[in-house]
């Protein structure tokens, strides 16, 4: 059971991402296998709301996070955060939870404390915390992968939370969550976005992208076909892509 009587993120959410901003995409393209996954994306978000990457499944949004979190590198482009760039290590500020959470084969709670361990000392109170934040205190103990899917992911989404991240990737984190959960986690995502840390999630929920999104980049076959404010995106949307995919049609 959910404890709807969570923690406010107050004591954890000291993330401050406005000197990492501006994000300047440019130029940025990647081909793996002689495919192109991405092709020639420009942007630039100044915001330090909630971004949302929407798309069809295969569009290439799943990959833009993995490169904008500095995961893969692309063929061509640049990744720039923020204007003093000399100074910046932009990765180390940042946290992403996983369209498919990897779990270490251990408890819930040293998963987290594994994550906390990366950056300083072990931090007991900070993993209740997180884990109370997200749901899961009464399973703290519990192998991490016999956690149910929706379950993993609500872990995965604690792990990020306990490096206390300025700019924080979530790739679909409610994908397998009940309509219960998915409130909690939306609640959790607002909150952090008031404490100062940007966000970067990828949604196929068009009600969820009502409720929490201030823009959205909409990719179509490792193309950037609009980058929006998410109200106008959503009721009249530039591209037929878009609108294809919005009216629940397949996006050709
Ligand atoms: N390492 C790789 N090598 C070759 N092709 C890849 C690789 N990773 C992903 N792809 C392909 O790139 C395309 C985009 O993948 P991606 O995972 O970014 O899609 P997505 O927009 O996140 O889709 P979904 O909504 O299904 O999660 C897909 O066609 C996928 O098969
Ligand atoms: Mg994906």
């Amino acid at each position: 059971m959910l404890d709807r009587n969570m923690p406010v993120l107050d004591d954890i959410a000291t993330g401050r991402c406005i000197d990492l901003l501006p994000l300047r995409v440019s130029g940025l393209s990647l081909t793996r296998n002689n495919e192109v996954l991405l092709r020639d994306i420009n942007f630039e978000i100044d915001n330090a709301g909630i971004t949302l990457i929407m798309g069809p499944n295969g569009a290439g949004k799943s990959i833009l996070m993995r490169l904008l979190h500095g995961l893969d590198k692309p063929d061509s482009g640049l990744i720039e955060w923020g204007d003093k760039l000399s100074n910046q290590q932009p990765s180390q500020r940042q946290a992403m939870v996983f369209q498919k959470p990897v779990l270490l084969r251990r408890s819930a709670a040293s998963n987290i404390d594994f994550a906390i361990r990366l950056n300083g000392p072990t931090n007991p109170k900070l993993c209740n915390d997180v884990l109370n934040i997200v749901g899961l205190s009464g399973m703290a103990k519990r192998p991490a992968r016999s956690l149910s899917g929706g379950e993993q992911q609500r872990l995965a989404l604690a792990r990020a939370l306990a490096v206390k991240p300025d700019i924080l990737f979530l790739d679909e984190p409610t994908a397998n969550l009940d309509p219960a959960s998915t409130k909690i986690i939306e609640d959790i995502v607002l909150a952090q976005k008031q404490a100062g840390t940007k966000i970067i999630f990828v949604t196929h929920h068009i009600g969820q992208a009502q409720r929490i999104g201030d823009d959205v980049l909409f990719l179509n076959r490792g193309r950037l076909t609009e980058q929006s404010p998410a109200k106008a995106f959503l009721e009249k949307p530039n591209s037929q892509a878009a609108r294809d995919y919005l009216a629940g049609n397949m996006v050709l």
